[in-house]
């Protein structure tokens, strides 16, 4: 049995099935930039940066040299019992990056799901009101208020009842809920959908917040119009509504910006963040107007390990990386680099694949049957992944279907590494369409 295989049987004897797998062999011993290195030694050129987190690398040096400082000084002290800097630090270094308004303040807590529950808190303590709206195809965690924004029903089955006062609307999705449309016409025609919500789903005077991803990472990499967030915008002022924007994927410069809602000029009420803020480490945010902040009661936030001290050392790390690399300009040229051979490949398959899309570096083409995007091919999506990862590159799925392929690579990929991958990609795309040669490894998956 190979090392891959056993580290696998030695998972399933003791973890639980409920923790998904994309991959059967997948594994990882190290990892450097974009590269991981498996327990068999061999190196897989990384195009799923573990869901988003690692957009500074792999292992960056001053991430890691951070966390070695920090984890000799305190590694725990509770900020709720002892105030430590590095907290406050990444608090103004967070306020700084992403104002809200006048005056703005952040809460840390471990996870993204964590975020998305406090900042729901926040809202309903901010308006006295208890209503949330959300949308169709949204992920927003796994914890039961995050799960019950979720809108795939493969990650929730079975575990409800969930949260009372949750409304769901379509994601404003043109390609699937708007064919036939221009963008400002179906804007207006979502937007009036929303008001429309408010008479005859839910009253205004009942909604705390709505909370929408800018662009949905799990639901597929579909960027709501940027006409569709200053509307939402425009709208939760109207009403009194606390607009709630969940950029735990998106964040840090995944789509070419600090904050994808910047592409759309909107300043949200409150924010949530997570991923590859930590640079590797686990941390997350809410970010948000000082008053909005200010209205949650004392003790009705916080947790023991939030903003623990040496993820906040790694975040603020991750970040000076960041700023120093200019990941934010790198992934615009990565995306554009992604995007074009998508493009190029989807004429190459026009019956496989329906769609390319995205912003900046998170780029995503969408596997179907016939051309047709009400047909998700979720079998062919599989085999790639798979196929790839046979050849070297691990990537990853996403969609209700699991029919889409999405691109997450660390933003610190060299040009020569990304044309591998996308070379990888194309070959094994080459397999799944049934034109492609076998990989060496694929006695190993079978
Ligand atoms: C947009 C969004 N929100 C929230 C979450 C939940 O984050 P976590 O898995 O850290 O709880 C995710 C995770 O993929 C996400 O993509």
């Amino acid at each position: 049995m190979g090392r891959n295989q056993d580290l696998m049987s030695r998972r399933d004897a003791v973890t639980p099935k409920g923790a998904g797998r994309f991959h059967p062999l997948a594994t990882a011993a190290s990892a450097r930039g974009a590269v991981i290195t498996d327990v068999e030694g061999q190196e897989l050129i990384d195009f799923a940066g573990g869901i988003g987190v690692v957009n500074v690398g792999h292992c960056d040096p001053e991430v890691v040299k951070a966390v070695q400082e920090q984890a000799a000084k305190l590694t725990h002290s509770c900020i709720h019992v002892a105030t430590y800097e590095p907290y406050i630090a990444l608090c103004e270094k967070l306020v700084s990056l992403f104002p809200h308004g006048a005056k703005t303040k952040a809460l840390l807590v471990n996870t993204g799901a964590e975020a998305v529950e406090n900042a729901v808190k926040i809202a309903r303590q901010a308006t006295g009101r208890q209503a949330v709206i959300c949308f169709t195809e949204a992920f927003h965690g796994r914890t039961m208020m995050a799960m019950t924004l979720t809108s795939k029903v493969g990650y929730k089955v079975g575990c409800g009842p969930f949260a009372p006062e949750v409304y769901r609307l379509p994601f404003p999705n043109r390609s699937k809920y708007g064919r036939g449309l221009s963008e400002t016409d179906f804007v207006e025609r979502e937007l009036a959908r929303f008001r429309q919500a408010l008479v005859n789903t839910v009253p205004a005077e009942h909604v705390a917040g709505v909370i929408i991803e800018p662009v949905q990472g799990e639901g597929g990499f579909t960027p709501a119009p940027f006409g569709y967030l200053r509307g939402l915008r425009a709208l939760c002022d109207e009403f009194g509504i606390k607009l709630i924007i969940d950029e735990v994927q998106t964040g840090f410069g995944r789509t070419g910006k600090w904050a994808a809602y910047e592409h759309a000029g909107v300043t949200p009420d409150l924010s949530t963040w997570a991923k590859s803020m930590g640079g590797g480490m686990p941390i997350s945010a809410v970010i948000g107007k000082a008053e909005v902040m200010d209205a949650a009661k004392p003790g009705t936030l916080g947790g023991t390990y939030g903003g623990n001290p040496v993820s906040c050392a790694a975040a603020l790390a991750a970040i000076r990386s960041m700023e120093r690399l200019n990941t934010n300009a790198r992934a615009e040229v990565i995306g554009g680099l992604i995007r074009d051979r998508f493009l190029t490949l989807q004429k190459k398959h026009p019956s496989l694949i329906g769609e390319v899309r995205g912003l900046g570096a998170m780029i995503a083409m969408e596997l179907v049957h016939g051309g047709d995007l009400d047909r998700p091919n979720t079998e062919a999506a599989t085999k790639l992944m798979h196929a790839c990862w046979e050849r070297g590159l691990l990537i990853v799925t996403a969609g209700a279907s699991a029919n889409i392929i999405r691109t997450l690579t660390p933003l610190v990929i060299t040009d020569e590494q990304l044309r591998r991958g996308l070379d990888i990609l194309e070959e094994s795309l080459g397999v799944v369409a049934g034109s492609g040669a076998p990989a060496a490894r694929q006695a190993a998956i079978a």
